[in-house]
């Protein structure tokens, strides 16, 4: 038997009416913060995330789908392609690709899977779907300013609140500006010569290439070093310093809570200034439900011919279904009406009964006059159809139909200008 991938999975209905439920409200938010939807490619060139994400990242250098591509044409060969491990680098690609910044389109949206070759468990996939959105622009459009960041923290409460997630925890930092965190990479690779030694292999690599991606170890023999190093918090210029101030009094003047964590410091390299991450209890030890952050340099890093800061989110969709307390039953559709052909020649009338009671907008499931009556009835119950309606001749002469409620058992003859009213008034 082929089964699915390692870390890949099937998502079968009712679940998949959760996971519509979700895309639909949160489309309904995005639009009254007139956020407009991107959809970029799957795949990308690789340099675009290595030069995006950057090369000592966890996500570029261990767990990207990589290949060369085998392609005929000379354009093609030997270009190496990545699935996207994540989406915020192919929008701002596609940002200076289309001058975006000329039609005033500064605020996107998108939904689609992403993949990263992880060790699966509850809650982490190689295949998983995000929610994310973007907010980047010129310096004139305010896309620096720091009441873009308070907005977008405020549309996520929002958010999470309208699919009906309770109980999160807002943890916030900033992570400064490139200049101060040289300045902290220094400090942290001073701090971890003496001890970098009695951490894991990835540590002491890290400890000398890319020192401040020391506090994405998840070893927890690790966690009491790093305890011990120095934060961000203390190498933050006054402009940055500053900044964050506004992010938090708008926050907290709008009622929006936050727990400030200065170990956060995300694991992907464009972040500057604000970063966070939403997590919530019942996921476990994937308890991150979204993360985000700013990523004032990254325009530039990938070519834009002018500063384009930004700020942005993911929310995993994955995980925003696992913690959902809505369950699939409250929010599927359920059939209004199994229809019974009864006897030879009826699929034709149960047919033209059918395609009535849909354009009224009915569920309507149709059986098939080959079937026995006790059959219909089972089909009807194994489908959980609120209603079975019996198309026999008897009921095509009387233009009558006999319909019976499967949960009471009661029954009625009602007359077929009167069918769909009885059927959407007892729903
Ligand atoms: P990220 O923190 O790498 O950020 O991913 C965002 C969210 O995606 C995580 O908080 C988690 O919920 C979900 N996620 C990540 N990996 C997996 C996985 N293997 N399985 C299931 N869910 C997963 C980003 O991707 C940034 N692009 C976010 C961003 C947008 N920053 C600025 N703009």
């Amino acid at each position: 038997m082929i089964k699915s991938p390692r870390g890949t999975r099937d998502l079968l209905p009712p679940d998949t009416a959760l996971w519509n439920f979700v895309e639909a409200t949160v489309r309904d938010v995005f639009r009254t913060y007139n956020f407009h939807e991107i959809r970029t490619p799957i795949f990308e060139s690789t340099e675009l995330f290595a030069r995006g994400v950057g090369e000592e990242t966890d996500i570029v250098s261990k767990e990207m789908f990589t290949w060369e591509d085998r392609g005929r044409a000379e354009s093609d060969k030997g270009q190496s392609l990545t699935l996207r491990p994540e989406n915020t680098a192919g929008v701002v690609r596609a940002y200076i690709e289309h001058k975006l910044w000329d039609r005033g389109l500064n605020k996107l949206f998108y939904i689609g899977p992403q993949f990263r070759r992880e060790r699966p468990q509850k809650g982490r996939y190689r295949q998983f779907y995000q929610i994310g959105a973007e907010v980047l622009g010129p310096t004139t459009a305010g896309s620096e300013s720091p009441a873009r960041d308070a907005e977008i923290l405020e549309l996520l409460a929002t958010l999470l609140d309208r699919v009906g997630i309770t109980g999160w925890t807002l943890e916030l930092n900033s992570v400064g500006c490139p200049a101060d965190r040289a300045k902290f990479n220094e400090a942290l690779r001073q701090a971890l010569e003496p001890v970098a030694g009695k951490m894991c292999v990835d540590c002491q690599r890290r400890a000398v290439t890319n020192p401040l991606r020391v506090f994405d170890c998840k070893v927890p023999e690790d966690q009491p070093i790093i305890e011990t190093l120095p934060r961000i918090s203390q190498f933050l210029d006054d402009g940055c310093r500053t900044h964050f101030e506004q992010v938090k009094e708008i926050l907290t003047a709008i009622g929006v809570p936050f727990t400030y964590n200065d170990r956060l410091v995300r694991g992907l390299d464009y972040y500057t200034r604000t970063a966070f991450e939403f997590t919530h209890g019942a996921l476990g030890a994937q308890n991150a439900i979204l993360g985000g952050g700013r990523y004032d340099g990254l325009a530039e890093s990938l070519g834009s011919p002018q500063a384009a800061p930004g700020i942005g989110f993911a929310i995993g969709e994955d995980r925003l279904v696992l913690s959902l307390t809505a369950t699939a039953d409250s929010v599927i559709c359920r059939p209004d009406a199994y229809i019974a052909p009864l006897g030879l020649g009826m699929n034709r009338e149960a047919a033209r009964l059918a395609r009535e009671l849909r354009r009224h907008d009915l569920v309507i499931e149709l059986g098939d006059e080959a079937f026995k009556l006790k059959k219909s009835f089972e089909a009807a119950d194994r489908i959980k159809s609120r209603y079975i309606l019996i198309v026999g001749e008897n009921e095509i002469k009387a233009d009558s139909f006999a319909l019976k409620h499967l949960a009471s058992g009661e029954q009625q003859t009602v007359p077929r200008s009167e069918l769909a009213a009885k059927l959407a008034q007892s729903r």
